[in-house]
């Protein structure tokens, strides 16, 4: 122990961090040992450059973006839509197709306590939002005649609850073999003058990086070669709390390939040109998704000869990957954007610092950035009441009460 801590001792100097030693010497040796690992672990090259892009904003040069291409699933004739279903059934029943769901948030508007998962809804009868999506691929499994294997990303907070509702759940009686849980990568916080800040145990504050993340910990955790020893082709990845995410679309899949296309987007109208939605389009020439914190008013309310909005595809984080496409992907990291949270952390002083306004960065990578790394992307329009129901927020908008009805209406007249 005493060759790290003085390794540490002499990044910390270099990076002029060296009140992350504060505690050091209070803590029981177990915690000693994850602090140094901490500091030995961080990229403070990273960190500094990171802290640096906190004071330049981020602007989109909108003469770079234009629309991008889409196919409407209810515009194709049945030919098409039976042709690409076969090309996508015919992917699944041979193992070649697995689900991804990114579980590593901290969804803080929710505000439930436990992974977002674990959030129950008073259904026909109370299910989980974890059962919910669980149901898709019990489905898949009676209509397909395989086990379809699912990935479950949670973060280093949430990991040991969400095992433990699924085990307490029996796994919803879906194969506990089928299933794989790993941690997505986390980021140290920092104070508004570069200092990462030290949690309540002493210990680095850090926060998961983002659902772009995802990339970096498939490699890491070796999700990408067990995939590959297991000769999966097509990986669906969607957010946890989509209670309408199709986890298994073959015609999704079976489009995807007829287009050449090493992944894919499924989309759903705006619901306006006001709408507070990230919305595909090209930028640079390549598949790119804008903020609507990004785009211009203007080009919000631009319409096409249909009088469709020119840029009214809303992302909805439910994407199709080729491996191949996620193998190079994940060579590299994402971006890191910057956002100013409120996190409690101890002072110099030894002073627990209770955050009643924002006061510290976290970094986060988004998955869309990994969009430009592709030629081309298929982008699918579906019924936003067939396909998209979300829980962010407690109350409101996309709330549990809006959820429940979207997935009521949809599950009556489909059932
Ligand atoms: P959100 O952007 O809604 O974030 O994530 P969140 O953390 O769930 O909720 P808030 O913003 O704190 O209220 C969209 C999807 O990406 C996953 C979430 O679990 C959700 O399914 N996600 C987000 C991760 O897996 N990891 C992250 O670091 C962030």
């Amino acid at each position: 122990m005493d060759e790290k801590l003085e390794s540490a001792k002499k990044i910390l100097k270099k990076y002029n961090q060296e009140h992350l030693l504060t505690f050091y010497d209070e803590l029981p040796d177990a915690k000693k040992e994850i602090l140094l690992e901490q500091i030995l672990n961080t990229n403070f090259d990273l960190i500094q450059t990171l802290f640096n892009s906190t004071k330049i904003s981020e602007q989109t040069d909108l003469s770079t973006v234009e629309p991008i291409p889409y196919v409407d699933k209810f515009k194709l004739s049945n030919e098409e839509l039976s042709e690409y279903t076969k090309i996508g059934t015919d992917i699944i029943k041979q193992n070649k197709f697995a689900v991804l769901t990114m579980a590593g948030g901290q969804g803080t508007r929710l505000g439930h306590k436990g992974p977002k998962g674990s959030f129950t809804l008073e259904l026909d009868s109370n299910k989980s939002i974890f059962e919910i999506l669980c149901n898709n691929l019990k489905s898949a499994q009676k209509k397909y005649g395989v086990t379809i294997p699912w990935y479950l990303m949670t973060s280093n907070e949430n990991n040991t609850a969400t095992i433990k509702f699924f085990e307490d759940n029996n796994y919803f009686d879906y194969p506990k073999e089928a299933f794989t849980f790993f941690i997505q990568g986390e980021l140290p916080m920092l104070d508004t003058d570069g200092n990462i800040i030290l949690n309540e145990n002493g210990l680095l504050k850090l926060a998961s990086d983002g659902h772009g993340g995802i990339f970096e910990a498939m490699f890491k955790n070796n999700v990408l070669k067990d995939m590959q020893s297991k000769n999966i082709e097509w990986i669906f990845i969607s957010g946890v709390d989509n209670i309408l995410a199709k986890l298994v679309d073959p015609s999704f899949i079976g489009i995807c390939i007829k287009n050449g296309s090493l992944a894919g987007g499924k989309s759903v109208v705006k619901s306006g040109p006001e709408e507070k939605v990230g919305v595909f389009c090209k930028k640079l020439g390549k598949p790119s998704v804008i903020e609507y914190t990004e785009i211009s008013k203007e080009m919000c309310n631009m319409r096409d000869s249909n009088d469709e909005l020119m840029y009214g595809e809303s992302h909805i984080i439910c994407n199709l990957f080729n491996i191949k496409a996620i193998e190079n992907i994940s060579k590299n990291s994402l971006p890191y954007h910057s956002a100013f949270k409120k996190a409690n952390y101890m002072n110099g002083h030894k002073e627990l610092v209770v955050a009643e306004e924002p006061n510290s960065y976290k970094f986060e990578a988004f998955i869309f950035d990994a969009f430009s790394r592709l030629d081309n992307m298929t982008i699918y329009r579906v019924k936003r009441e067939e396909e998209f129901a979300p829980v962010k927020n407690a109350k409101g908008v996309d709330s549990p009460e809006t959820a429940k009805n979207l997935y009521l209406n949809y599950t009556k007249k489909d059932v």
